[in-house]
């Protein structure tokens, strides 16, 4: 009796255990020690590493160190199993997705056991959340897997693809990863965090037993040298990676000019942003979402909270009181909210960082936990008085530690937000559809959602804006990653050689550079010489990087207002482009024959720009039927500044076609003209003077192109760049771009029969795709 008194004056919770048994049996059945999964064979690894419960620090298995001589393994399996593969066809490998589906749910609770176990997340999370998101992800793309063919057209699988994934989500990532590559037709070698492998070995076994043709699906498991193994691999077509934005920028690096396809799905800092006007209560319960699900260990997690001011000091009070109601505790505890911190390291990067805040001038406030013994936990945390620069508002901190600042008015909102370098994702909160609407527009991230959080389906896509990465997962976007464009590229051929002859008499003349709106002299005062046909030389600014500074500046500037413009106000403003190049066809076929190109060109450069004036108010989003009370819908959003490199082979169609692309999407431009040709772009210069678009929106540098394009590339301000110049500049390029990560389109040396080319992939290069939910119900 005293004991039911006892608990019912402490309404303390009992343990409500889950059992371990099953997943217990299933590590010794492998005498708890693993190989590598690779070409449909067990293959025993070379040298192990433990794997450690967080919960307890105790050994849970041996997990092999991938090889770079088992990398090689692996590869060679792989290419094996994509002829296996590719024979199956669409209907025989949706059937094998969805065996996988069908599997992965029959074995769901051994699958969130061995998950909690590895990982220190709440079995309440695994079982409710991350397994079933699983299965419905393999579910979903054993429909692509069938409807590839019609709806892909223009696709081809990309080949071997190398998927390299995290410790927080880890058979999630791996279904992120391996159900569409599988579906868009390739084969994969995925090597899971070396903290969290067990799940993709369980995984490997049951690609085994629904009998995925042998070397399909390659699972490697290792640390970072494994990875880097992979990544340096020739024989991989596409990288696939999940983690740090730090070694997504080594990635970046080590495949600039692989041609290897790559996509990073990189960190976040996200805003959670509340209204005075927000429902408090269920906020509160979303910053429980937000933060401290996963222990605060998620990519997307909402570790920014900004509050309005007016009702700041109410809903700390109340967030506080929440916290102590939060339960942290043995991950196997049905009742438990936060787990285990996955790592020792991790657990360590925390305490510092948290200790950094408070020496920076925040307030700590933790409410008083009990932890079991001889695990990794870390308690709920809330630093308020927070600076906005300060390191903590920053820094991606990777654990259960909300950040809190205020703000007064929608517009400091939108600045606190977008005051990072990450745009992965955020949320806001408001009763007020109009605010929901209008703030999600202008918040530069990925992912909205409004008045919930970290909702994810495998028919809404995923990924960032900025140094969050580049590339989506989910949905019919994130198809394209395991997918290479059918381009149609023009037969290589060799450019004219105008020889130098006599002056024509005409008189002399200097291209000048064109920045924000204004024909400007190149800072240097240089220029190059260029015979011409018609006789004689034609000068040619030599611009250099103070030049394409002020060029980058210029675009920045003019970039939000003209983003800002309705596509209908874009169209007419291309046409009116289309009109003026029309006036002025003479010169502009001079230009062109000039280098010893032909005249012709003049007609399918104007039909480009009537073409993307068309697209300007067409190229729309969609609304995604996700399972959920929920209107989630795409928005194509411009990317903001692009830079473009162009061709040779067709100097003015091709600049021409990539700025009208890219003007119609609402980027502002900064353009390096052709190498061989810049006479047309010189030319247009004129046109476009003519012509409304405003001031700063377009920008054209001439000059040595490989002393340009460095700095175009590197430079912070520009946030995407296409480069249709020789394969080495390509290169370049996609070094450079580590700088700020920017999105690169890289032909390597190819070039776009741009009179062939459907407007699709370029209208999805012109753009980026914000994916907002919005929860309804009365
Ligand atoms: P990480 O980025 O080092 O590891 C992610 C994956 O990359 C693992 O599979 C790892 O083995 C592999 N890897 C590491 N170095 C590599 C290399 N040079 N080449 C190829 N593969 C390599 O992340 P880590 O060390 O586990 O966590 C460090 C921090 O990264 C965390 O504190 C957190 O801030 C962030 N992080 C972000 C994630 C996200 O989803 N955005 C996920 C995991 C970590």
């Amino acid at each position: 009796m005293s004991q039911v008194g006892e608990i019912l004056d402490s309404m303390d919770y009992g343990p409500a255990p889950e059992a371990a048994n099953f997943a217990n049996e299933w590590l010794d059945k492998h005498g708890r020690k693993f190989g590598h999964y690779l070409g449909g064979k067990w293959v025993p690894a070379e040298s192990h590493f433990a794997s450690i419960c967080p919960s307890t620090g105790k050994e849970l298995a041996q997990i092999g160190q991938g090889s770079s001589a088992q990398v090689d393994e692996a590869v060679k399996a792989a290419r094996e199993g994509l002829k296996a593969w590719t024979k199956l066809g669409p209907a025989g490998r949706s059937r094998v997705l969805y065996a996988l589906a069908r599997q992965i749910q029959k074995h769901s609770r051994l699958f969130a056991v061995l998950e909690s176990l590895d990982n220190g997340k709440p079995i309440r999370e695994t079982r409710d959340i991350d397994i079933p998101l699983v299965a419905r992800h393999f579910y979903y793309h054993a429909g692509w897997a069938r409807l590839i063919e019609t709806e892909f057209p223009e696709y081809e699988n990309v080949g071997v693809c190398g998927q390299i994934i995290p410790w927080n989500f880890p058979l999630l990532m791996l279904s992120w990863k391996i159900a569409p590559a599988l579906a868009a037709g390739n084969a994969v070698i995925l090597k899971p965090a070396e903290f969290t492998s067990l799940s993709a070995l369980l995984f490997a076994e049951i690609c085994h037993q629904v009998g995925v043709p042998a070397g399909v699906v390659n699972i490697i498991t290792g640390d970072g040298e494994t990875g880097k193994a992979m990544v340096a691999h020739e024989g991989i077509d596409k990288i696939a990676f999940t983690g740090s934005t730090e070694v997504g920028r080594i990635l970046r690096r080590v495949t600039a000019g692989t041609g290897k396809k790559l996509s990073l799905e990189l960190g976040g800092k996200s805003p959670f942003i509340v209204f005075e006007d927000a429902d408090v209560d269920s906020a509160i319960e979303g910053i429980v979402d937000a933060i401290w699900f996963n222990q605060g260990q998620v990519c997307c997690a909402g570790s920014r909270l900004l509050v309005q001011e007016s009702i700041a000091d109410r809903f700390y009070k109340k967030l506080r009181r929440r916290m102590e109601s939060l339960r942290v505790g043995d991950p196997l505890d049905k009742a438990v909210d936060i787990g285990a911190i996955v790592d020792a390291t991790q657990l360590a990067r925390i305490t510092e960082l948290v200790g950094t805040g408070v020496k920076e001038g925040a307030k700590c406030f933790q409410p008083k936990c009990k932890f079991p013994e001889g695990g990794w936990f870390y308690p709920p945390t809330l630093l308020t008085d927070v600076e906005p620069s300060s390191t903590v508002a920053q820094v991606e901190i990777f654990g259960p530690v909300l950040v809190a600042m205020t703000f007064r008015t929608p517009a400091e909102a939108v600045a606190l937000a977008n005051n990072t370098v990450y745009g992965l994702a955020s949320s806001v909160w408001t009763q007020n559809l109009d605010v929901a609407h209008d703030i999600a527009a202008q918040i530069k991230a990925g992912t909205v959602w409004v008045n919930c959080t970290n909702q994810f389906d495998a028919n809404a896509g995923f990924g960032g804006y900025r140094e969050s990465g580049f590339g989506r997962e989910s949905g019919r976007e994130g198809m394209f990653e395991y997918l290479r464009w059918r381009a149609p590229y023009l037969p290589a051929g060799n450019l004219a050689e105008i020889k130098e002859s006599p002056s024509n008499g005409a008189l002399d003349r200097t291209h000048k550079l064109f920045i924000g709106g204004k024909q400007a002299r190149p800072d240097g005062g240089y220029s190059i010489s260029l015979p011409v046909a018609s006789g004689g030389v034609v000068e040619v600014s030599r611009g250099n990087r103070k030049d394409i500074r002020n060029a980058v500046e210029a675009a920045a500037t003019a970039a939000p207002a003209w983003g800002a413009q309705t596509g209908y106000l874009r169209s007419q403003i291309l046409y009116f482009l289309a009109e003026n190049m029309e006036a002025n066809r003479a010169a502009l076929e001079t230009a062109l024959t000039d280098r010893g190109g032909s005249g012709d060109e003049v007609t399918k450069a104007i039909d480009a720009a009537l073409l993307f004036a068309g697209w300007a108010d067409k190229h729309e989003g969609t609304v995604h039927p996700v399972p959920l009370r929920a209107v989630t819908y795409t928005r194509p959003e411009v990317l903001g500044v692009v830079g473009v490199v162009c061709e040779d082979a067709q100097p003015l169609l091709g600049f021409v076609s990539s700025v009208a692309a890219n003007l119609a999407m609402g980027n502002a431009v900064v353009v390096i003209p052709s190498r061989h040709n810049p006479l047309a772009a010189m030319e247009m210069m004129r046109v476009i003077e003519a012509s409304d678009i405003p001031s700063g929106v377009l920008n054209i540098v001439t000059g040595q192109i490989d002393e340009l394009v460095p700095d175009l590339a590197g430079h912070a301000g520009v946030d995407a760049l296409w480069c249709f110049a020789d394969a080495e500049i390509c290169e370049q390029v996609e070094q450079m771009s580590v700088s700020n990560l920017k999105q690169t389109w890289c032909l390597h040396g190819h070039s776009l029969d741009w009179t062939k080319a459907p407007s699709g992939e370029i209208l999805r290069r012109a753009t980026q795709l914000k994916n907002i939910w919005v929860p309804y119900g009365a």
